[in-house]
């Protein structure tokens, strides 16, 4: 039986942390489904066509993980997200990541409006732009990427507001998501609110 769990929220608000520990407390599937336009977006920067490049898109592209996720990547993961041909090109791999059999945790901007409208349980992550931007930070020097705090924040603010502002699959919350405002939350409190959250659409 399939359950699927729908994650989204702006950058660096907490999704994948908590999509990460919410997939191993109930035994689920996770899929980072900003890999998917981030390997488009580094694919751009090598100078591929990016509608090709989301056609082509394998598995195997998103072997590497840590590889694209670095600021540039991101960038250019927004760019291309904002191409519906695009963003069509990935929505059969996800649909049918959601509903395979033992559940799984989709986290990205449109899980829940747009690729996975049914999903069991969705929940909006956020946090001011700048408690996520001092987090990225943080994590980028524990990484050993070079980073400074205003860059970081910077952009933030231009990811969220081109993906707040495009035509296709706007980040939004979902109508019936809840909203989990991570601001003041550590990690752990955060994650035993999501997991409060999805066990009540459990039963
Ligand atoms: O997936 P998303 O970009 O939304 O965020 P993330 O990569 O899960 O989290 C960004 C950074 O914030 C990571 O270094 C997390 O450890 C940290 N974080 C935090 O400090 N407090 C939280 N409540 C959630 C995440
Ligand atoms: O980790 P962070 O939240 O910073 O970024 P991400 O989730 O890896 O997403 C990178 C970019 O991909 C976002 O800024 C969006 O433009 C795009 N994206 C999207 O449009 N739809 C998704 N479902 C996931 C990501």
């Amino acid at each position: 039986m399939s359950f699927t769990v729908a994650i989204d929220g702006p950058a660096a608000a907490g999704k994948g942390t908590i999509s990460r520990a919410v997939a191993e407390h109930f035994g689920f599937a996770h899929l980072d489904t900003g890999l998917l336009y981030r390997a488009v977006g580094a694919r751009m920067l090598t100078g591929k066509e990016p509608v090709e490049a989301a056609q082509a898109l394998t598995a195997d592209d998103l072997g590497d993980p840590d590889a694209l996720r670095t600021p540039d990547v991101a960038q250019a993961a927004s760019r291309v997200a904002v191409i519906p041909e695009v963003r069509a090109a990935l929505v059969d791999f996800q649909r049918a990541f959601a509903r395979r059999a033992g559940g799984a945790v989709l986290d990205g901007r449109d899980i829940g409006t747009v690729i996975c409208p049914d999903a069991e349980a969705k929940l909006f992550v956020t946090a001011s732009a700048e408690v996520r931007a001092s987090r990225r930070h943080k994590e980028l020097l524990e990484r050993g990427i070079a980073s400074d705090y205003d860059t970081v924040l910077a952009d933030v603010r231009e990811r969220d507001a081109r993906d707040a502002n495009r035509a296709t699959a706007p980040l939004l919350p979902a109508a019936d998501a809840v909203i989990l405002d991570t601001s003041d939350l550590s990690i752990e409190e955060a994650v035993a609110k999501a997991i409060r959250e999805i066990a009540a659409h459990r039963d």
